[in-house]
This record gives C-alpha cells, structure tokens and sequence, in this order.
C-alpha cells in the first residue's frame, strides 16, 4: 500500500513538473505578453476535462549541456470540441521559446499519425522560435517529417493551424500546407526570414508587423484564412470552423436541426439587383437572406474582396458559398480572386461539402498588370478547380456573365449540376458597352462625337435586350430555370435535397496537373 502511494506521488510530482513547462518565471513573462501557455490555449479550446494528454514525460535525447523539460516544448493529445474528436499539438513557448527539436518533432508526428489512423481533424497551435538551435540538423530534419504528414493528411483530414506567436523560418511551410490558418491579432506573424535577415539582404528595413503580422496576411498575401482579435477569439473561430466540415474526407459534415423554415421567401431579393446595370450591390447581403438564419462565415475575407468565399448551412447542411462581389471592382475575377475561389472550391471537393455559387461577373480583369501576373495560368485553376469538383454543385447567374468568365464561374459546361438564373442575368459573350464598339466600329468610325454617343447608346440598348438576358442560355438548357430571386433559398435547399445522391467521380489517375 505504501508502496504504490509512493508510486503514484512520483507521478502525481512528474505530471505537476510537465505542466510547469519551462517554469514559472517564463509563464510570467509569457503572460505579460498578452499569451496563454500552451496548456492554457487547450483547456481553452476543448470541452470541458476532455483532453487526453500524450507523451508528457518525453524529453530531448541530451544534446549538450541542455536543461531537461517534461514534454520537450509541444503539448499533444487528443480531445473533443462541440462533441466531435479532435487531435491537438500546441507548441509551449515557456520551453527553449517553443523551438522543434527531434522529440519535439516526434511528438507532433505521433499525434499526426493518430489523426490519420482514426480520421479526425488536427489543430496545431503555433508558438515557436523555429528550429532549436542546440540540436542542430534534428531539428530540420524533424521539421520535414512534419510537412511530410501534412502532404499526406491534405484531403483526408481537415487540419488547422492556429498562429499565436511567432512563426518563421522554414517552419511557416507546415502551416501553409494546412486548410485553414488562424492569426491572433498582435501577437502572431509568419514569415520566412526575419526582419534582420530581411535588413542584411535587401537593406529593406520592416518590422514584425509589415513583414508578417495578420493584416499583412490576411490582406495582402492571403496565408491567414481568418485573423482573430485575440486568442479566445481564434478558440471561437476554430470551433465554429468545425462545425462546417467532416472529420475527414470519407464522411460528410454532420447536419445541425434548424429551424429557418425552407420555404423563407424574401420579397427584398426581388429588389436587391439595382435597374443600372452598372450599379453595384452588396453581394453578401444575397449570401445573408438565403442561408440558414443569416448564418455565413466568410474564408479570406479580406483578402481578393472581390470574390466571396465561406461556409454557411441549408436546412441544417452545410454548403461551401463562392459568390462574386459586384461592390468590390465590379466582382472582376483577377489573379487573387481566381487563386481565392480555386483553392477554397478544392477544399469543399476533398471533403465532400457541396458547393454554391452567385455569379456577376464582368470578366477577368484586362491589363499588364494581371497578364505578368499570370491571369492564364491563375484563371485556369479556378476552371479546373470547378471542372474537377464531384460535389453537388448548384450555381445562380444574378447578374452578369460574360465571356470566359460565364464559363469558368461554375457552369454547366464544367458540370454544373444545377444552373439557374435570375430574370436580370445578362449571359453573353461580352458586355453591351465593348460589344458594339467591336460590331460597329467601322461603321461609327467617322461620327461627329455627339451622333456616336447617340449611336452607341442605341447600339447598346439593341444589344442588352438581344443577348444580355437569362433565355438565350435557358434556350439551350445551360440554365436549367429562371428563377424568381425571392424563392432562391426554397429552390437551393430542393436543389441540394435532389442531389443528396448525386454520384460523379473523374477517371483514375496518379494525379491531375492543375496549372500551378
Ligand atoms: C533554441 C530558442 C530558439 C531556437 C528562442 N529560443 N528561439 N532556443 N532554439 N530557435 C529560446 C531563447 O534562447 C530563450 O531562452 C527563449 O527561447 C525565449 O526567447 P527570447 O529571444 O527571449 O524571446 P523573444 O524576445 O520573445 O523572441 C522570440 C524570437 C527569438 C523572435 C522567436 O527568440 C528569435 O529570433 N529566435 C530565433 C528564431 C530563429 O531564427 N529560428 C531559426 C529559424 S530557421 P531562455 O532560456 O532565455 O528562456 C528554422 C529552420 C526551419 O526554423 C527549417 C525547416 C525546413
């Protein structure tokens, strides 16, 4: 008896010294920077005493003269969020400033390997001064074992990242492979070098912030899916994130009970398109009206504003939404917006979320600025993103739809299997204002400039009523109906019903070569 009491104080003092991390005074000073532990962030994001630690008595295998800590600097386990399991790592900062050496590596590897095995989500929490420096090659090596796992899980189970200090070095490169990352405002950045490297090879002279912050992230590269205003925040975001998705790529997400009656009509859509066709409108308030309660959780928000894409739910399912936005340069599909769509449409495939589409669309966006930039390669992504996508796909034309841009938005040439429009679509080759000048030009060549004013507007008006409609297309059964725009939320949600058994697969191959 004594025996084992004697037994269980050890472990009961090694549990103790684990969660101490790197010691109280490093908690502190953790702390003071505005930041929870590593074991904080956990408690904080599972349900309640649902974690299940792993490997809290490893250590590093002696490098040195290196103090040894319990856990080596990454808290791993498993647990549950909304119900739903869930496999964590959560770097600790309080241990070497939360750098990866070989144990440390191992312990994400495991919890990897675990997360595959059973099919479930894996979140990581970022915290970390990259590569320990003590241990050398480990390190890096232990890195590419990492980044190794994420290739493997990408498409079989969603994985997370949340980024709650630094990140940098070659250690930005795990979550850059993950689906979704988290930024905590302040006190997170990402970058590849840091700013004195930056200082030593450019002369550029730049802070955290600029470099690498969230709102560089989240604006201008589009590495941050989400930025959090703190961490409870990036908790809350990341629960609700998995509300929408499948534990993994060979099941489908679980439907919530709703009671946002079906049937919804909302007369306000019958008016939202204004009588200008160059006039725009808040797209996202279409997104809002059909949607269970006004339920939408935008992905990259703020990054290609001028496509919207996120999750929201019909009759309790969920459903991936990509819907161009007119009241961002007229919802134009450039290099960003066509990168945005592509990748988040390659998502909902993997995993089996049906896919939404609102068209109006001008076109790609002209210019040399987009041409180096790739616009060739960039739209075809979005196109093939679209053509290689098996999930049920339903998408409304609300307004315009011209040239390669009609096609590539998700029509039924690239197996739309629903394609409906509102009575204001315009669906043709090119806009009124540029059609004319290419029908006409020869004809309006020597007009004195108020009779070609006169001349074009007439042209146009000619044109709009010619091609720029929904029933030319309805004509040849590329749109499937016309739909009044207050009963879209009804016809969506019988739409999806009809499709729950929709089978479509591609043919075997090792893999597709999407234009990179
Ligand atoms: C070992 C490290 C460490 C590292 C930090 N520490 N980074 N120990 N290896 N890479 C330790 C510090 O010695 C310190 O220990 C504690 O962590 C906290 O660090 P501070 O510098 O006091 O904290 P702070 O001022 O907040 O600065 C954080 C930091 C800075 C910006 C991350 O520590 C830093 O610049 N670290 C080096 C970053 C770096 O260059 N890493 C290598 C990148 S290359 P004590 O004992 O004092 O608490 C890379 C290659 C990956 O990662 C390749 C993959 C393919």
């Amino acid at each position: 008896m004594e025996n084992i009491e004697a037994k269980l104080k050890i472990l009961k003092d090694m549990r103790q010294r684990a969660r101490m991390g790197g010691g109280e005074k490093r908690i502190e000073v953790q702390h003071d920077k505005g930041k929870y532990t590593a074991r904080e962030r956990i408690i904080r994001l599972v349900d309640e005493g649902s974690f299940e630690e792993f490997d809290m008595f490893m250590t590093h295998r002696g490098v040195g003269d290196m103090e040894e800590y319990l856990s080596d600097g990454v808290v791993t386990g498993h647990a549950t969020v909304n119900g739903r399991q869930v496999a964590i790592f959560s770097q600790d900062f309080t241990v070497f400033g939360g750098s990866l050496g070989e144990m440390f590596a191992k312990k994400i590897c495991k919890i990897m390997d675990y997360a595959l095995k059973v099919g479930i989500p894996v979140i990581g929490m970022n915290d970390s001064g990259g590569a320990r420096i003590q241990e050398g090659v480990l390190g890096l090596a232990g890195y590419a074992d990492i980044f190794l796992r994420n290739v493997s899980a990408s498409g079989v189970i969603p994985q997370i990242s949340a980024i709650l200090g630094p990140c940098a070095g070659g250690a930005v490169y795990s979550p850059a492979i993950t689906d979704f990352n988290i930024m905590a405002k302040d006190i997170s950045y990402m970058f590849v070098t840091g700013p004195k490297v930056v200082k030593t090879v450019t002369q550029e002279e730049v802070t955290n912030e600029q470099l690498g912050g969230s709102t560089i992230h989240a604006t201008k590269s589009g590495v941050a899916h989400f930025v959090a205003e703190n961490e409870d925040d990036a908790f809350d975001l990341i629960r609700k994130l998995l509300t929408f998705l499948p534990q993994n790529n060979m099941e489908e997400t679980p439907p919530v009970s709703c009671d946002d009656p079906i049937s919804r009509i909302e007369d306000d859509l019958n008016y939202i398109i204004p009588s200008d066709p160059n006039l725009p409108y808040d797209m996202s308030q279409i997104i809002e009206l059909v949607v269970d309660h006004g339920d939408f959780l935008a992905v990259r928000r703020r990054w290609a504003p001028n496509i919207i894409t996120g999750f929201g739910r019909f009759n309790g399912r969920a459903v991936g939404i990509i819907a161009n936005q007119p009241s961002h340069l007229a919802g134009v599909l450039d290099n960003k917006a066509s990168r945005k769509a592509a990748a988040f449409i390659r998502f909902c495939d993997a995993f089996n979320i049906p896919i939404l589409t609102f068209v109006d669309v001008p076109g790609f966006m002209p210019g040399t600025v987009q041409e180096y930039e790739g616009i060739i390669l960039n739209g075809a992504k979005l196109l093939y993103a679209y053509a290689e996508a098996t999930v049920p796909k339903i998408t409304i034309i609300t307004r315009k739809a011209y040239g390669g841009a009609y096609d590539v938005m998700g029509s039924k040439h690239l197996r739309g299997d629903l394609n409906y429009a509102w009575p204001s679509a315009e669906i043709a080759v090119m806009g009124p204002e540029g059609a004319v000048k290419v029908l006409y030009g020869r004809e309006a060549k020597n007009m004195e400039p108020e009779k070609l004013k006169e001349f074009y507007t007439a042209k146009e008006k000619e044109y709009r009523e010619k091609f720029a409609n929904p029933y030319d297309a309805a004509k040849m059964g590329y749109i499937d109906d016309v739909i009044e725009p207050r009963n879209s939320r009804f016809r969506i949600i019988r739409g999806f019903v009809s499709l729950v058994g929709k089978r479509d697969s591609n043919l075997p191959r090792k893999h597709g070569c999407i234009p990179l």
